[in-house]
């Protein structure tokens, strides 16, 4: 019988720090990804930081080869292994396309077929499930859906008119993200990030490079909470005691006892050589930024001269390996191209100030501006820039 997956969350009180492993290791091995939400393109951007190495994407579908560390992307819905993806024609080609190359696993078994992007002209989730199942029981699978040890996934996407297959690798980014959205934390204000977009900047900045990663303006925690509970060693700094205590509250509710690598202090992150603990010093690898802006946040100092002297300040404790930096940053909302990405032509303006202040920012400090840039909608007037940057080691 066919069946058609919903994927539900679960409390982060039950969940573990995220292991880094995907559960089957077969790191290297060619597989599908297949990508969440509507940045189809900052989704790929993090697991390429993560390691994985595109070969071709197509839309939501994304085909490549995988590193273990992939389990904790916030941009991927699902790791398909043993699969491909296939230019869409007619449910028996594709059906006929599988059967001709895939490698079932010895064990209990079940089809799961679903869209993304809405319906594809001919296409039938049913008859695909259907026939799958049946090829399978035919080659003596025990079909299993309620506790099946092995997935068959296949992922219409609409976007693409592509069709992608594999067997599913069970993941754990998505359980508890609901439960741990800035509004159910013990400590609340306005400013707090979105945890799917937080764990994104997070894995952008310190993906594979596994020193520390710091949140230096780290305000309610948002990021401070996604490097713990993908077990990296991570420090969220503020300025104001009150945020200090709050992103304290809201890691320790967050991580719920169980042991983590995470750690606030209160400091002045234009002053890092020693507002920084000392063990954290000369081992950063990863800065993410959330600067201040509007009524809810003020700065120490104006918003460029702010991060002009917080990225100076960071390379002075930077890893002798070079730093990566997600910068966010609040605009007014734009017209991006399908997959969230924000043309080099398309006029983009920062709440404070002009584009032209960005690239003077990064052109006098030691950090070097990616070409890549994304932006996600907040409300009809907010939107955020997401901007990632590289500080070569000392020469
Ligand atoms: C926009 S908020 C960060 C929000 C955060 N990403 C979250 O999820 O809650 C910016 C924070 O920067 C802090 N801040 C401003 N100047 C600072 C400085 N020089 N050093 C450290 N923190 C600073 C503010 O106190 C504020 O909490």
């Amino acid at each position: 019988m066919p069946s058609v997956t919903t994927l539900c969350g679960s409390s982060p009180r039950r969940q573990g720090v995220e292991s880094t492993a995907l559960r089957r290791s077969m790191a290297g091995a060619t597989c599908v990804l297949a990508l969440r939400g509507e940045v189809t393109a900052l989704a790929l951007a993090e697991a390429e930081a993560l390691g994985f190495q595109t070969d071709v994407r197509h839309g939501r579908l994304a085909l490549g080869h995988r590193t273990d560390d992939l389990g904790v992307a916030a941009g991927i819905y699902a790791v398909l292994d043993g699969g491909d993806i296939h230019a869409w024609t007619s449910n028996e080609a594709f059906v006929a396309s599988v059967v001709e190359r895939w490698e079932p696993p010895k064990g209990r078994v079940c089809v799961r077929v679903e869209r993304l992007g809405g319906r594809m002209k001919d296409s039938s989730t049913q008859t695909i499930a259907r026939s799958l199942g049946g090829h399978l029981s035919d080659m003596a699978c025990v079909i299993d859906l309620d506790r099946p040890e092995h997935v068959l996934r296949v992922v219409l996407d609409a976007t693409s008119h592509h069709v992608g297959w594999g067997w599913d690798v069970p993941r754990t980014t998505r359980e508890g993200v609901g439960a741990r959205r800035a509004g159910e934390r013990p400590f609340f204000r306005p400013v707090s990030l979105d945890p799917y977009l937080a764990r994104t900047a997070v894995n952008l900045a310190n993906g594979s490079r596994g020193g520390v990663l710091l949140d230096a303006m780290t305000g309610t925690g948002g990021f401070l909470i996604e490097g713990a509970l993908t077990g990296q060693e991570t420090v969220g700094m503020d300025l104001d005691p009150t945020m200090v205590d709050g992103a304290k509250a809201n890691l320790e509710w967050a991580m719920d006892g169980r042991a983590h690598r995470a750690s606030v202090v209160l400091g002045d992150a234009t002053a890092l050589a020693s507002s920084l603990p000392a063990s954290a010093r000369g081992r950063i690898t990863g800065l993410v930024l959330d600067p201040p802006y509007g009524r809810n946040s003020h700065g120490s100092h104006g918003p460029w001269d702010l991060l002009a002297r917080v990225l100076a300040s960071t390379t002075e404790v930077a890893s002798p390996e070079g730093a990566d930096c997600c910068l966010i940053l609040p605009i007014a909302p734009i017209t991006t191209a399908d997959d969230g990405v924000v043309h080099d032509s398309t006029k983009v303006e920062p709440l404070h100030g002009s584009w032209e202040d960005v690239v003077a920012l990064f052109e006098a400090s030691a950090w070097s501006l990616r070409p890549e840039r994304w932006s996600v909608r907040v409300h009809g007037s907010l939107a955020r820039l997401i901007l990632h940057a590289t500080c070569a080691p000392p020469s």
